[in-house]
């Protein structure tokens, strides 16, 4: 069967008013995913392409390439001059993405991820005697940013002290993968002048690390070849900031969702603590439970059919992953964070957060390793985890979706 036909006929959805979208349902989208994705598996929606709302016919969308991710920018960002961002090959389709996907998987390898435990852990404890000593702060600014910034700078080579110029720029290049028309004037020029600055800053990386080599991802990805074949000048660029901007404000929003689930459900805690080595599986658990990660793009490339409706070449769909990782139809009590969900039912269909098929997320493997030395950590040194003196708050974005403020006390 040709994965991209999975699904029903789609039955007519008008009576469904969908409003997940409207920042007043940022903190808690949830009960909106479902009265849509309960009414219908694509649902019309007023950002033009229809949105894909099921497990199945999202996982059967990501897995099949003629559903091409090339025409995001076509979908969510129609205005822009697209010389302005960076062409990373997370946008690309094959046989450009094959071949610079790896090109780049030559340099970021499994064992060097591996190797950075030892790394990740000790930044995680610098971490946590800070916000122990503090007593109460914001999780978001002491932990959720620095742990996954300093892992993605030292990896790549920036320097401590340009840190700060990269956590200035990041957050504009986040909130700027949400579809223009959510966009003000403002968010759009911040956009495009952080994308400005990071592009000008690596190509001046990418310069003195060509002159002189360090043990660093720039200087591996100047020096890659495969049979023959390099990174072009434009192609480095793309990649360092590619890597820079997916390898954080993604896991940002795993810690910074996770600890807030883990505050909402101290049950949960209380297990992890009774049972630390369920720290690995319970990442995968917080990931689909509030997806770091809440929609992409696929565009049709040839006619195709999903969820029993045919879509021309060129037509576009928006992929509800924070929907489908909640769908009934793939998950036992979908709502219920269950830490050991993964650990003990090998059944478990995987959750979405990191793709599926040729762009299943490159970083995946950090992002997790992050998650569970941290997860680990706080099991061990953080005796009492509480809620800070104010509530949480979240960033607007709607594609990364995400805390901006998450007060807590850590004894
Ligand atoms: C919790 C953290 C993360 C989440 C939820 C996440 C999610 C994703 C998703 C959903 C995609 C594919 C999008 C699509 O198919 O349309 C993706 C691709 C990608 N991610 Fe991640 N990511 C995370 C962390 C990272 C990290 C740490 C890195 C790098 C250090 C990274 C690098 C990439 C790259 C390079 C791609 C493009 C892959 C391709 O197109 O072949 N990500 N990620």
């Amino acid at each position: 069967m040709n994965p991209a036909t999975v699904g029903p006929p789609v039955a007519d959805p008008p009576t469904v008013v969908f409003d997940g979208f409207d920042p007043a349902h940022r903190a808690d989208p949830y009960p909106r995913y479902a009265v849509v994705r309960e009414a219908t598996a694509l649902y019309r929606s007023a950002l033009g392409p229809h949105l894909v709302t099921r497990y199945a016919e999202c996982a059967a969308a990501l897995s099949e390439p003629a559903w091409s991710h090339a025409g995001e920018a076509e979908l969510f960002h129609p205005d822009v001059d697209q010389h302005e961002l960076p062409a990373s090959f997370l946008w690309m389709d094959p046989p450009d993405h094959t071949r610079l996907r790896g090109l780049v998987s030559k340099a970021f390898t499994a064992r060097r991820v591996l190797d950075l435990r030892p790394r990740i852990a000790q930044i995680v404890d610098g971490l946590l005697d800070a916000a122990l000593a503090a007593g109460e702060v914001d999780a978001v600014e002491s932990l959720a940013y620095p742990l996954p910034l300093t892992v993605i700078c030292e990896l790549l080579g920036v320097p401590a002290a340009d840190h700060d110029l990269i956590h200035r720029c990041a957050p504009a290049l986040a909130r700027g993968f949400d579809p223009d028309l959510l966009l003000t004037q403002r968010e759009r020029t911040a956009r495009s002048d952080a994308a400005a600055e990071l592009l000008a800053y690596f190509a001046h990386l990418i310069a003195s690390r060509r002159a002189e080599p360090a043990a660093d991802l720039v200087s591996e990805l100047g020096a890659v070849q495969e049979r023959g074949d390099v990174l072009t000048a434009q192609e480095m660029l793309a990649t360092c900031v590619t890597l820079l901007v997916a390898g954080h404000e993604t896991t940002v929003n795993l810690v910074g969702n996770g600890l807030l689930a883990l505050l909402r459900h101290p049950g949960q805690l209380a297990l992890l603590r009774a049972r630390p080595e369920l720290a690995a599986p319970a990442v995968d658990e917080l990931l689909r439970h509030d997806s770091p990660v809440h929609m992409t793009t696929r565009v049709a490339r040839r006619g195709l059919m999903l969820g029993g409706q045919a879509f021309a070449p060129g037509e576009g769909i928006v992929l509800l992953i924070g929907s489908a990782n909640r769908d009934p139809r793939a998950f036992d009590r979908p709502d219920e964070l269950d830490l050991a969900r993964y650990a003990d039912d090998a059944g478990t269909a995987r959750h979405l957060t990191f793709s599926l098929g040729i762009h299943y997320c490159l970083g995946a493997p950090l992002a997790r390793l992050e998650m569970e030395v941290l997860l680990t950590a706080i099991v061990r040194r953080v005796r009492r985890l509480l809620p800070g003196s104010t509530g949480p708050t979240y960033k607007p974005n709607l594609v990364l979706r995400g805390l901006a403020g998450l007060p807590v006390q850590v004894r």
